[in-house]
This record gives structure tokens, sequence and C-alpha cells, in this order.
């Protein structure tokens, strides 16, 4: 018999990479969670979100995809309105989607289209379903909630690096960070507690193009630890997170990154 859920996590962008390594983590520590991404690929079982959710399913726990993009207002209603329908609540709520700058630019050059494009990604929608999300946390908290309800923002180590090539990037993240501290002060009066979480170089698709040039960096030392970090390696930070390890520590930011937030001379 399946053991009891410890609640409902959505994670936005979960088809892949570390959205995945998040549901998948949230999935064995007893979560029933809602894989969300705008990209949905039917025919092919075997990778995308529906991967996920058979990968779900194996670990014994409910899975739900809802195709949808975090950046669209109606798709934000959508997505929390699926989710309610099927599991009645939301417990956990992980912003995790986030796009590159679609080319790298110096700051010398870089488009108004390619800064809207990934502050719409990166910033507004996280920033909007948020909101959404911890209103319906407020009411479920008012009517009774076995524990606090948590939202967990995926940002970077770009909150606070900077990268002239890809400044849109780095705004949209150090963006998102202040909307972590200005949500877990607003919503600690309410019993919702809010972390942020910055990865560092993950090995994932989008990370891809630039391998060799993070290959390099990494073998001369940049990551203390040596070593590029996998989707896992977050996925095992939120869980502690989600299953309430950090109940008195709303607003903390978690660097999960081998070292790199370290300064060093
Ligand atoms: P990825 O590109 O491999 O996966 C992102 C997923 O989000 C994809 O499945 C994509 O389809 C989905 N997605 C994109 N736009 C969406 C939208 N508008 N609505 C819903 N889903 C959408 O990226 P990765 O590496 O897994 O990154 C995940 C998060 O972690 C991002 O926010 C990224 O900025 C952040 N991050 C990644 C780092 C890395 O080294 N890979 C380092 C620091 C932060």
């Amino acid at each position: 018999m399946a053991e009891q859920s410890k609640g409902t996590a959505l994670v936005t962008g979960a088809g892949r990479g570390i959205g995945r390594g998040i549901a998948l983590e949230l999935a064995r520590r007893g979560f029933d969670v809602v894989v969300n991404d705008i990209v949905d690929n039917p025919e092919d079982r075997s990778t995308g979100a529906w991967e996920v959710l058979e990968r779900i399913q194996e670990i014994g726990r409910t899975g739900l995809f809802i195709h949808g993009d975090i950046s669209d207002a109606d798709d934000r209603r959508r997505i929390l309105d699926e989710t309610l329908n099927t599991f009645e609540r939301l417990d956990v709520l992980v912003n995790n989607a986030g796009i590159p700058c679609p080319k790298r630019l110096d700051i010398l050059e870089s488009t108004e289209q390619s800064y809207d494009l990934v502050m719409n990604v990166n910033l507004r929608g996280p920033f909007f379903l948020t909101q959404l999300v911890a209103n319906q946390m407020v009411k479920q908290v008012k009517e009774s909630t076995p524990f606090p309800p948590i939202i967990v923002f995926i940002t970077s180590i770009s909150a606070y690096v900077s990268s002239p090539s890809r400044p849109e990037y780095c705004i949209s993240k150090a963006g998102l960070s202040m909307a972590s501290s200005v949500f877990a002060d607003r919503l600690s009066e309410e019993g919702i507690l809010v972390y942020e979480v910055r990865p560092g170089i993950i090995k994932t698709d989008m990370t891809l193009k630039v391998k060799d040039q993070y290959d390099k960096l990494i073998a001369e030392g940049l990551v203390p630890q040596k070593r590029w970090g996998v989707p896992d390696d977050i996925g095992l930070a939120v869980a502690s997170i989600a299953r309430g390890d950090w109940n008195f520590s709303t607003g903390t930011v978690f660097d999960v990154s081998g070292g790199l937030n370290i300064r060093s001379l």
C-alpha cells in the first residue's frame, strides 16, 4: 500500500534538467507532484514531462502533467485550477522554469526583445504565479493545514555574479532573489515559508552549449568542489526544505554551487 502523501508539490519547468531532479526527489520523499512544462511531446514518452510522470508513478506517488507557459497569465491560472481540481490543495510551489538569453550578447549590444523575453519567463512569470499560489495557500492555512506551505525560488549564482554577455539573465535572477525576500517577509505572518535556492554550474541541456568552456573553468579550479553540479544536488536541497528541515529559516538563501559562493584571496 502506498505511503500516505506528504502533500502536493508543483514544480514548474519539470520536464527535464533541474526541475526533473526536483520533481523526482520530492516524489521519493512522499509528495504527489504536479509537473508543469511549456514543452509537450505526447508522441515520445521516453523524454520530457511524460517520462517524469512515469518515473513519479514508478516511485509510487501520484503525478499530474500540466502543459503551460508560466509567462502567460491565463496559463498560470489554469495551472493552479487544474492542480486544485485533482489534489484540492497545494503545499509546495517550486519556481524552477527559466530560460537563458536566446543569444549571448555584450551588454552594449543587448536587445529589448531579448530583455523582455527573459524577464517575462524568469521574473514576471514566477512573481505572478507565486502571488496566485500564495493567495490559495493563505486560504488553506485559515482552513487549517498540517504543516506550513512552502515556496521555493530557483535563482542562480547569476543573482550576484556578473556576466556582461548575458545581462538580462543576471538581472532577472537578481530580481527573483529579491522577490523571494519580499514574499518571505510578507508571507511569514500568514504561516507560509519562502526560500531561495541558488544553483551553481549544473549539467543540464541549458549548459550543454557552453560545456567545453565550463569543463575548462572547472578543471582550472573555478568551482572549489571541482565538479559540475547535477540536478539531484538541487533536488536534495529542495526536498530538505519541502519536508520541513528549515521551518525556522524563512527567507534563507541556499547556495548549491560546490563552493562557488566562497570569496577567496
Ligand atoms: P533546462 O533548459 O534544462 O530546463 C528548463 C525547463 O523549463 C525545460 O523543460 C523548459 O521546457 C521549461 N520551461 C522553459 N520556459 C518555460 C515556461 N515559460 N513555462 C514552463 N516551462 C518552461 O534548464 P535547467 O538547467 O534545468 O534550469 C532550471 C532552472 O535553474 C532555471 O530557472 C535556470 O535559470 C536555473 N539555473 C540553472 C543553472 C544551470 O547551470 N543549469 C544554474 C543556475 C540556475
